[in-house]
């Protein structure tokens, strides 16, 4: 029999409005919300990083130690995001850090035990707190052992008898591979080769154990779903992907508008809304402040903004090689982001050459990604790979076009004007070339410099079209019940 109202547990490393380090975090405060707001009980399961600053004033629900894992004890203490209840488990040998996983561009070197011990901590809890969820759901390489465990340590355990678990694949180059020995204390992997998990006789990843054992899949987009069939889409792991292809799915993200929204959006000097006279003047206003912020000549030109970390995978290597050359045009750029040192250091020379057309600051900063989804004309995500992405949706919403490398979520959530204009909510370049690159960039300049008009309506239409996260939560309920055989 069907149940109406779903128990959920939601597993991630990373929740937007405690800790966020990227599109994960708030899919991790999006997604429970919404099934939240569709009557399911579901409830999160994060680390307690000592960096969560709420943290230390939030209610202890529970102090124990993990069986297992020889002299571990852990305390969860109960949170909330929105409406959402959150169990943050803490463990100082592990979350105790400055950062959540890496420090200087460099990972931590017990990241295999840490987030073993974190997967393994959310199953050991929840008899604990009596809480028992007909769905777990992973997320990503962290949280691979999760149903893993699930399968293989709790099998005969009559608690989760009726358990299923879920894995999202939000992003599959990162693998979490480790040798065995680098988890000395998952009896799992202790003197036996462990097929489900396995890449090489002496390493496991931590995502195929999720991939192989989880009930069903999801990628964060259509697109995405189908290139893990592929070696190039899954980054070595295609095998694993089609072996479990008929439980495997993509699901594209929403918008969380409570926090991107124009109309209603703390950060803004102006508000506006899909209402031309509005939009014109609030995008206006938002330009020039985002011009004084990163101390830009405050003129009305053509701003093409950037929001990322600062990988290939963001295509920042198809922009440098053009860099220059697009700099020669009457236009500006802001890039804002961190991460690789080189990449960086290589922008900010480039940015100190061309300082009356191009900011780069180098910073991990929500306002001002606010300020440039806002104040910029164009947004621009030439992604080598993109599973979902959420800064192209985030834009449309503030009318302001993306202009994107047509993979993963990027194909399936923008509309090229030279393609289809009646449809058009930005640009799209297909091979991954800085030339096609530089090339989408300046037709999206002709378009603003010859089309006015036409750009506006075109914006308007952006920024009505709705990503809406209750429509995905939608979809995930529908998966949660095949993973049930309810459906
Ligand atoms: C990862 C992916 C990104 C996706 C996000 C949320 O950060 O790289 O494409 O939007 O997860 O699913």
């Amino acid at each position: 029999m069907a149940t109406d109202h779903l128990s959920i547990l939601f597993v991630a490393s990373e929740v937007e409005g405690l800790i966020k380090s990227g599109g994960l975090a708030d899919v991790a405060k999006a997604l429970p919300q919404a099934l939240h707001s569709l009557e399911h009980d579901v409830r999160i399961a994060l680390p307690g990083y000592r960096k969560i600053q709420a943290l230390q004033e939030a209610p202890v629900a529970l102090q124990t130690k993990l069986e297992h894992w020889p002299h571990t004890p852990y305390q969860v203490r109960e949170l909330k995001v929105g409406d959402v209840s959150v169990y943050a488990i803490e463990c100082d040998q592990y979350f105790a850090r400055d950062e959540m996983y890496s420090e200087y561009n460099q990972a931590y070197a017990d990241n295999g035990e840490r987030f073993a011990f974190f997967s393994a901590a959310c199953l050991d809890m929840l008899p604990k707190l009596q809480f028992q969820p007909n769905i777990i759901h992973a997320n990503d390489w962290h949280t691979g052992f999760v149903p893993y465990l699930l399968k293989h340590r709790y099998a005969e355990f009559p608690f989760f008898a009726q358990t299923r678990s879920v894995i999202s694949i939000h992003n599959a180059v990162f693998k979490g591979v480790f040798s065995y020995g680098e988890l000395p204390n998952l009896a799992e992997m202790q003197g036996h080769y462990a097929p489900d998990a396995a890449v090489s006789p002496t390493h496991i990843t931590m995502l195929k154990a999720g991939v192989m054992t989880a009930d069903k899949i999801n990628a964060v987009s259509p697109t995405y779903a189908e290139e893990l069939k592929t070696e190039l889409g899954s980054h070595g792991m295609a095998k694993e992907f089609r072996a479990r292809e008929h439980d495997l799915v993509g699901i594209l993200n929403g918008c969380d508008y409570s926090d991107w929204n124009p109309a209603n959006d703390v950060f803004l000097p102006v508000s506006y809304t899909a209402d031309a006279t509005s939009m014109l003047a609030g995008k206006k206003a938002c330009k020039q402040a985002l011009q004084q912020r990163v101390n830009l000549p405050e003129k009305e030109v053509a701003v093409y903004g950037m929001v990322c970390r600062l990988t290939n995978q963001k295509g920042v290597h198809y922009l440098l090689p053009i860099l220059e050359r697009f700099l020669q045009l009457d236009a500006q750029l802001v890039i804002v982001g961190t991460g690789d040192p080189i990449l960086a250091t290589q922008l900010a020379e480039i940015a100190a050459r061309h300082s009356d057309k191009f900011a780069f600051v180098e910073a991990y900063s929500n306002e001002l990604a606010h300020f440039v989804e806002a104040g910029a004309d164009f947004f621009l995500m030439p992604s080598e790979f993109e599973p979902c992405g959420l800064n192209q949706i985030y834009s449309m919403a503030y009318g302001t076009l993306p202009i994107v490398r047509a993979v993963g979520g990027l194909k399936d959530s923008v509309v090229d004007y030279d393609q289809d204009p009646e449809n058009a909510t930005g640009f799209a370049f297909v091979h991954p070339e800085p030339i096609e690159l530089l090339s989408v960039m300046q037709r999206a300049l002709l378009f603003y410099l010859q089309q006015r008009e036409e750009m506006v309506q075109v914006q308007l239409f952006a920024m009505q079209k709705q990503f809406c996260w209750r429509q995905a939560a939608q979809q995930y309920l529908a998966l949660y019940r095949s993973a049930l055989h309810e459906t």
